[in-house]
Order: C-alpha cells, then structure tokens, then sequence
C-alpha cells in the first residue's frame, strides 16, 4: 500500500498544477482610470474574473487584508489617504489578480495621467485635476520646466502619437480665482516600439512544466526501483543473519 503514496502524490501534483495552470488571473481596473487622485474624488474599483453560474461573489483585498465588500465592483465615494495603497481581486473561478495601486493625494491641484508609461505612436492624455473640480484657469501644462501647452480655461492635454521627445517631468498650474496654483511633478516615459518577447509567442511554461513531470515520474519511479532492492538485500541479509547465529552457539 505505502508503495502507492508517491504515485497519489504525484497525481495530486498534476492535477493541482493543471488546475492553477487552468485559471486566468483576475484583473482589476480602476473607472475612471486615474490611479492618483484628490481627497474627495470618487473611485470606482472592477474585478474582471470568471464566475460559477449562479454565485458572483468577489474577494477584495486592500495592502492585504479582506475587504468586507462581495460585489465585483468595489465604490470609494469621498475618497481619503487611508484608501491608498495596494488593491486585488478574486472570483471563484479566477487566482489572484496582479495589484493596482492607488494613491489619494491631498491639495489643490492635482497632474493625472492614464499611464505612466506609455509606447511611442501611442496618445498621452493628461489631466490638470482641481479639488472637487473647483474652476482654474490660465492652465499651462509644462514639460521639464518649459510650457507645453497653454489653456484659457481647463482642459485635458492629448498628445498625439507620442515620441520619446515628449517624454521627461511634466507638471501643470493655473489659476483658482486668484490663487496661482501648481501641481506636482510626475515624471513621464514613452518608450520606442518594442517586438514582442518569444516567450509570448512559445509557452515556455507549459514545456517546463512537462519536464518537470517527466523528472518527478523518473525519480519517483527510481525510487521505487531502489526501495525495492534495498528491501530485497535487507531480507537476504537477514536469513544470513539467522543462519549464521543459529550455528553460532
Ligand atoms: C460621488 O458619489 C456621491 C454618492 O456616493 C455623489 O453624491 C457625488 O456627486 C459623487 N461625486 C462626484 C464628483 O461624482
Ligand atoms: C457564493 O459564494 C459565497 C462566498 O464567496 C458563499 O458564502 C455563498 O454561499 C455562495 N452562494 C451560493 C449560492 O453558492
Ligand atoms: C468560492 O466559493 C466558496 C463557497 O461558495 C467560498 O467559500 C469562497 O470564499 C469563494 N471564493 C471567492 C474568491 O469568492
Ligand atoms: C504662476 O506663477 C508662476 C511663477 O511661480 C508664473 O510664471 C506664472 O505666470 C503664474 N501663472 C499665472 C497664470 O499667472
Ligand atoms: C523617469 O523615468 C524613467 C524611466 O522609469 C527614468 O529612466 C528616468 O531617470 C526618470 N527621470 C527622472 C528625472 O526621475
């Protein structure tokens, strides 16, 4: 019977490892996609995972500790600094998702982005946010220190089909009734196209996974083998063992 437990073991190995392998990884994504945003703004986290049919219940995570919200989407109204942080998501029928992170920023003026980094040819869309969308004007939007763009009243900035020369420290200011405002600095990169890497077009981890099998099953299978001679040359010594004692006296 014990002869069995590596095999069982292994069984549950493989249908553990093909049962994770399964699985898509949940997705989080923030609506509107601001991942910093002022004390006061709403936020509006999404879990995008599957379901079992008839149960759509979500686990949500903030820096790690469960959320008491169930549903799919998760609503922060009147956002403060202690909503920052690390966000995951899981359904049922989903593993973990990779983290978002959000960050509530206390001030007047706030620069917003939809990506940090984004790829050459692609559109950069900045945003000078006001605290509670308070109305400014005379907004310029500066990139490492000289104006960019100029705006009489507010506006978002779209950059058309970016290159790397718009990348670099990008801030905005204006001003609110009288009060002349700046934001901080966000630094932005916009990097060169680059071709996909061949492990996304060959899925390596399926054949390591394979090789992996293929190892365990040769050791285990060696084992096996090798148990079983020791077994056999424990008992041949034993019989010469009570041979040899029995004639002894
Ligand atoms: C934020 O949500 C609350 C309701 O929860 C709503 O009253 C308020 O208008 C929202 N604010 C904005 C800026 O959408
Ligand atoms: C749905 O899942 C939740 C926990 O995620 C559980 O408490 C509940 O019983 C499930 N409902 C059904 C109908 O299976
Ligand atoms: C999956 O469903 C089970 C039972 O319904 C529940 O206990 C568990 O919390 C659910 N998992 C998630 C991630 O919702
Ligand atoms: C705000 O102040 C900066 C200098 O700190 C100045 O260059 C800019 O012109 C001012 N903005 C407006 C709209 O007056
Ligand atoms: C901006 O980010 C890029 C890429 O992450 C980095 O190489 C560069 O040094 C940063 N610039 C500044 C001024 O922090």
């Amino acid at each position: 019977m014990w002869q069995l437990l590596p095999q069982t073991a292994l069984l549950l190995l493989v249908s553990s490892g093909l049962h994770a392998a399964d699985l898509p990884k949940a997705v989080v994504s923030l609506v509107p996609s601001w991942d910093r945003v002022l004390q006061e703004d709403n936020v509006t986290l999404q879990c995008n995972g599957d379901h079992p049919p008839g149960n759509k219940s979500t686990e949500w995570f903030h820096n790690g500790n469960l959320l008491s919200n169930k549903d799919s989407s998760y609503f922060i109204a009147d956002a403060r600094v202690e909503h920052s942080g690390e966000y995951k998501c899981q359904t049922n029928l989903s593993t973990l998702s990779d983290p978002v992170q959000l960050e509530v920023h206390v001030g007047w003026l706030l620069l917003q982005s939809r990506k940090w980094e984004y790829k050459a040819g692609e559109d950069v869309h900045l945003r000078c946010h006001t605290w509670k969308n308070t109305f400014m004007h005379k907004v310029t939007y500066l990139q490492n220190g000289r104006g960019k763009r100029y705006f009489h009243e507010n506006s978002d900035l779209h950059i058309q089909k970016a290159t790397a020369d718009d990348s670099g420290l990008y801030f905005c200011r204006g001003l609110i009734g009288k009060k002349n405002v700046s934001s901080e600095t966000v630094n932005i990169t916009i990097r060169g196209s680059i071709s996909p890497p061949i492990s996304a077009l060959f899925p390596w981890h399926r054949v390591t996974f394979l090789l992996v099998l293929m190892l365990l099953f040769a050791v285990d299978t060696g084992l096996y083998f090798s148990v079983q001679r020791n077994l056999q040359n424990a008992s041949s010594n034993w019989k010469d063992h009570k041979f040899k004692w029995s004639k002894d006296p």
